[in-house]
């Protein structure tokens, strides 16, 4: 389940067990985005009395803050590996995080990426399920357009009210840094704090924990060889690679040979709420005219229903090669998820 002292969202059951994985049971603080570590540091120091999670999803600073974590030999400090949405999606239920500190997240300054920014109206319902009420929500940013936008939505959210008689402050002495924070300030720009409390508002849990389903097949059967369905892919431009349903999207990206055995694999993307795989499909010919489709177990691939919807995807792709070609079988949960 961990390498060194980092977790992998990918590896934990959702939700993940924290009083096992932390060895107590306490409340759970939760940093995205450390960075450096120094919020993070200075918080376990503070806060002995609670199990602290830091999330970050650069591979160099959770290495470089496990190193410094090693050195403080902490034992109620958890490193992982995954994006805040995943986290609090799949790995909490209800109520169990009980303070999220967001220090100086990306800004994504162009508006054709602001769909990409970490505060959004959902974000807020998402936290407001999984935070229960007294716990406190802390963001800061220098960035002035996204400090109009956060306070904005801060504002218009039922589930959280301000702890200051303002939306935010730019002077909070009692804060612990952090290394972006002290780069913003040395360059003379502004930080907003937005000192955050969850309300007694019932937030309405939409994002119910994400299942495991069993393992997806299909069984296609259609008049080509492998070499002909490879030519389809390098030669069918025409046919679709990515398909999208509601908030589930499947992208194949480039095809490969197997060399020991009749298969060919497929390098795709499915992207569905709350996370994301890269995965390999596979084409397996199980005789003459008959192929299954499956997923290959490297990279330890989660079954979800965004993975059931890939390999329907793949089955469509393959019947569209041939008008002979027939599904014949699949365990596929056919229903289009994410909508
Ligand atoms: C601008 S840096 C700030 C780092 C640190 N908090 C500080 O103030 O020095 C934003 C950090 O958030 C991380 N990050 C971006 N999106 C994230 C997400 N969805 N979940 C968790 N961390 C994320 C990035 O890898 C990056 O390290």
């Amino acid at each position: 389940m961990s390498l060194g002292q980092t977790l992998f969202a990918s590896r934990l059951p959702w939700p993940a067990d924290w009083p096992a994985i932390f060895g107590r049971a306490a409340p759970l603080l939760i940093e995205v985005g450390f960075g450096s570590g120094q919020f993070l540091l200075e918080l376990a120091e503070q806060r002995p009395e609670a199990n602290i999670l830091g999330l970050e999803i650069s591979l160099p600073s959770l290495r470089k803050v496990e190193r410094k974590l090693a050195r403080a030999s902490f034992r109620h400090v958890r490193l992982l590996q995954a994006t805040a949405q995943t986290v609090l999606w799949a790995l909490c239920l209800p109520g169990s995080a009980n303070g999220l500190a967001i220090n100086f997240p990306d800004p994504w300054p162009k508006a054709a990426h602001h769909h990409r920014r970490l505060i959004s109206d959902r974000f807020l319902h998402l936290a407001a399920t999984r935070l229960p009420a007294g716990s406190h929500l802390d963001i800061a940013t220098d960035h002035d357009d996204y400090a109009a936008w956060i306070a904005e939505r801060l504002e218009r959210t039922p589930y959280f009210d301000s702890r200051l008689a303002t939306p935010f402050t730019t002077q909070e002495e009692a804060r612990l840094g952090t290394k972006y924070e002290a780069k913003a300030l040395a360059g003379g720009r502004l930080c907003r704090y937005f000192l955050w409390r969850r309300n007694e508002t019932a937030a309405p849990n939409v994002f119910p924990i994400p299942q495991e389903l069993p393992m997806p097949h299909a069984v296609v059967t259609l008049p080509l060889t492998l070499d002909q369905i490879q030519d389809g892919f390098a030669t069918g431009s025409l046919l679709p690679r990515r398909w999208t349903a509601g908030h589930t999207s499947v992208r194949l990206n480039d095809l490969y040979r197997a060399v020991t055995h009749d298969a060919l694999l497929f390098d795709a993307y499915v992207n569905e709420e709350p996370l994301d795989q890269r995965l390999l499909l596979v084409i397996t010919q199980r005789r003459p005219g008959e192929f299954l489709l499956h997923l290959h177990e490297v990279g330890f691939p989660r079954p979800t229903a965004g993975v059931h919807f890939a390999i329907h995807c793949l089955a469509a792709w393959l019947t569209e090669l041939h008008p002979e070609a027939r599904l014949v079988h699949h365990n596929l949960l056919i229903e289009v998820p994410g909508t």
